[in-house]
């Protein structure tokens, strides 16, 4: 239960239930070998060499990244497979470092254009490891990648200019939508968009070894055959959003910022000591504030500043004494573990160990 937080703690921290997160992992690492797809998280939500440990532990084949940062961090600390799955535009800098990384870990790398994957040509010549390319395909999300009938077109530049590219991935965002059917729908797009990239590629004479998709909200939703890999970030602590679009219930929460309440300036309104610099300001339409407090459900976060949260309650319910230390479960919790130092990790209200969130701002 992640609201069962250890005494005296100084405020705001981020406290993880260690439970909770080991079954969250447990849970999705189950569920992957089941459906038989393989696991690569992707460690930006955590940013942690600990938690990075335990994936591969259950069973991840290896980790996902979105930038060469928080590889070079994780590789630092031990992982020795890495996807950055974001399309890779390098500049000089960028590409001396793919190649120092390349010699050290097994890499892999997202791509979307014709150009990009020249680029990425001529920075690992000479490389002794073979650095592997996925073409990024849309698949409704309208982010980055190419149509998935372009695919073989900058596959077949990737392989013309001596790259390994080894098949096509793609991100789900618009399983977020809030609309019950949109996970599922996004499952399906994901399915038939990779299928068309892998049809894409075998026309140009090259072999689809790995089609990568999956997000939390739709890992476990696809059907056997396109997809091969799943790259879920967000599932290993959740947060508020999920629990809005229910891809998990409050007993999957496994992080939540411990924030004092520093004021009660009427009697249905406090505030706690945690604001924008400690819980980010995401806020997606159909969430009804700035985070949930599992103590008090029907409470709703109205604002955010800096260093402050406001709550409003609803007319006639008790308020927490001033001084009373609260969970607030954010709203998306890649941002919040991105500004914090370290996580407090915690058992039954026990603290049992500090994790330092190693790739915090690691994002180049
Ligand atoms: C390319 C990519 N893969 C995987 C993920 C992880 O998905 P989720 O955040 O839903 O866990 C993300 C998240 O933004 C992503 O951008």
């Amino acid at each position: 239960m992640v609201e069962q937080l250890p005494e005296g703690l100084v405020t705001p921290v981020l406290v993880v239930d260690a439970d909770v997160l080991d079954r969250n992992i447990a849970r999705m690492a189950q569920a992957a070998r089941t459906g038989g797809f393989a696991l690569r998280p992707h460690a930006k939500s955590h940013k942690c060499a600990e938690i990075a440990g335990r994936q591969l532990r259950a069973g991840a084949s290896g980790l996902s990244v979105a930038t060469l940062s928080e590889a070079e961090v994780l590789a630092a600390a031990g992982v020795d497979d890495l996807f950055v799955a974001c399309p890779l535009w390098l500049d000089a800098g960028r590409a001396r470092r793919l190649h120092r990384l390349a010699d050290k870990v097994a890499l892999r790398v997202g791509a979307d254009s014709v150009q990009a994957v020249r680029r990425l040509a001529d920075a690992v010549r000479g490389s002794d490891r073979r650095v592997e390319v996925l073409v990024e395909v849309d698949c409704g999300a309208r982010r980055t990648g190419v149509r998935a009938a372009d695919a073989g077109r900058v596959a077949e530049a990737g392989a013309d200019a001596g790259l390994r590219v080894v098949g096509a991935f793609t991100f789900p965002a618009h399983g977020y939508d809030h609309d019950p059917g949109a996970r599922e729908r996004a499952a399906r797009d994901e399915e038939q968009a990779l299928a068309e990239a892998a049809e894409s590629l075998r026309e140009r004479g090259l072999d689809a070894q790995v089609l990568s998709g999956g997000s939390t909200p739709t890992a476990g939703r696809h059907r056997a055959g396109p997809v091969g890999e799943l790259r879920p970030g967000v599932y290993v602590f959740n947060d508020a959003q999920q629990l809005a679009i229910g891809t998990c219930t409050a007993d999957d929460l496994a992080l939540c910022v411990a924030t004092t309440v520093i004021s009660r300036p009427a009697r249905d309104r406090f505030v706690l000591d945690a604001g924008s610099k400690v819980l980010g300001a995401d806020r997606s339409p159909w969430v009804t504030g700035h985070g949930h407090l599992p103590r008090y459900p029907d409470a709703t976060v109205t604002a955010l500043w800096e260093h402050h949260a406001m709550v409003r309650l609803p007319e006639g319910a008790p308020a927490p004494a001033l001084g009373s230390v609260l969970a607030l479960v954010p709203n998306h919790v890649c941002t919040p573990v991105n500004l914090a130092d370290e996580l407090l990790i915690a058992r039954g209200g026990v603290e049992l160990d500090r994790w330092r969130v190693a790739a915090r701002g690691a994002n180049t």
